[in-house]
């Protein structure tokens, strides 16, 4: 693994921003600040200069497949031209587009951090299409990529904050992106707890990121299953209502969450109730895409466009955007 702490924010549009608590600027100001950086295109700098037609997808190698679940694969790939794989870079939360030649193109965050290289990994469910034809690859198969796309976590904010991760099914995908980079930068933050459910116990994925954040002192992690199923000592029961069981404080606390809608909506509804401000709620949003650079009209919300100026959000900015979750 590449040097753990050697990860910097580079080209974001903003130095390390001051601390939310110090009174000085809340994360959605910040997140508007990065926002306007992004608008000006900063974002796609670091690769898309390179591409001059931004729909034009690198091609990719896969190099493994993992099975997650029953219906998730997760895919490492690397950039056939070994320069370009050299110089990627991105930001935790950000996502790209897979392109199956032949049937189409598909959104997948990134979900190996950036502070390891070696690879890029996006977990797929199968869910219609593209998603079957990519669970269809084996070790060696060509893929299209055009990444990184989209907004990212606003980590640098976050620094010596308490960090409250609540995810659902494949709706870790995003957050493990930023658990890793958090364990491979983890002075940075305060304690970090996760709590992770799926239907069932196969239904979990990231099996060996899971045992190992168990047995790590750097995490707390709560897993939950919808009904009682065989496997370790895991709670029976919805995300949302182990978050209330469980009760975080939300002192100097970030609360970041990914799931299937209804539990998000559930957990926002939680995390209000123990007191969390809109401002320390995170989400990531999911909406069909075609362009995913702002171009095309498919994905937006109100003036603003998922792709672009998501997928993530503070709960405070979507609430100012009148989005409905
Ligand atoms: C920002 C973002 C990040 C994503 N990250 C991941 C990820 O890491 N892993 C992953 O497995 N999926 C992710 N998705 C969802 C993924 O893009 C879709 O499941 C995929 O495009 C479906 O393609 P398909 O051709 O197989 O299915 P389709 O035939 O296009 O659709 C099959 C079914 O899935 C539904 N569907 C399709 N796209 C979406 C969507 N975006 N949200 C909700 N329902 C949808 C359709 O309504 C339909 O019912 C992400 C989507 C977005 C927008
Ligand atoms: S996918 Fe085209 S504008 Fe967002």
């Amino acid at each position: 693994m590449s040097d753990s702490n050697s990860h910097s924010s580079g080209d974001r549009g903003g130095s390390e921003a001051p601390h939310p608590q110090a009174g000085t600027r809340t994360y959605s100001e910040v997140r508007r600040g990065e926002q306007r950086s992004d608008n000006e295109g900063i974002h796609m700098k670091a690769n898309w200069s390179e591409t001059k037609n931004p729909y034009l997808p690198d091609l990719a190698t896969v190099i493994g497949v993992i099975d997650e679940t029953p219906n998730i694969k997760s895919f490492r790939v690397v950039l056939n031209d070994e320069e370009k794989m050299k110089r990627f870079s991105f930001e935790p939360g950000q996502v790209g587009q897979l392109s199956i030649f032949g049937v189409g193109e598909s959104t997948f965050v990134i979900n190996s951090p950036p502070t390891r290289m070696e690879y890029l990994q996006f977990s797929v469910m199968k869910a219609g299409e593209a998603t079957a034809a990519l669970h269809d690859l084996s070790v060696g198969d060509q893929i299209g990529v055009r990444a990184p796309l989209g907004n990212w976590f606003p980590y640098q904010e976050m620094k010596g904050r308490n960090i409250l991760f609540v995810g659902g099914g494949i709706g870790l995908a995003p957050l493990r992106t930023l658990i890793l980079f958090m364990l491979d930068t983890r002075k940075d933050y305060g304690d970090i707890t996760i709590i992770y459910g799926a239907r069932s116990h196969a239904d979990l994925c990231y099996k060996e990121d899971i045992e190992a954040w168990g047995k790590s002192n750097d995490v707390e992690l709560i897993l939950t299953v919808d009904a009682n199923s065989p496997g370790p000592p895991i709670r029976e029961g919805f995300v949302p209502t182990v978050l209330n069981e469980v009760a975080p404080k939300p002192d100097n606390k970030v609360a970041i969450t990914c799931g299937p809608p209804i539990m998000i909506k559930y957990v926002l509804q939680n995390l209000a109730q123990l007191g969390f401000n809109d401002e320390d709620v995170i989400t990531t949003l999911e909406a069909r895409m075609k362009c995913g650079i702002g171009l095309c009209g498919r994905c937006n919300i109100g003036s603003r466009f998922i792709c672009k100026d998501g997928p993530v959000f503070s709960l405070a900015e979507l609430k100012r955007l009148k989005f409905e979750i």
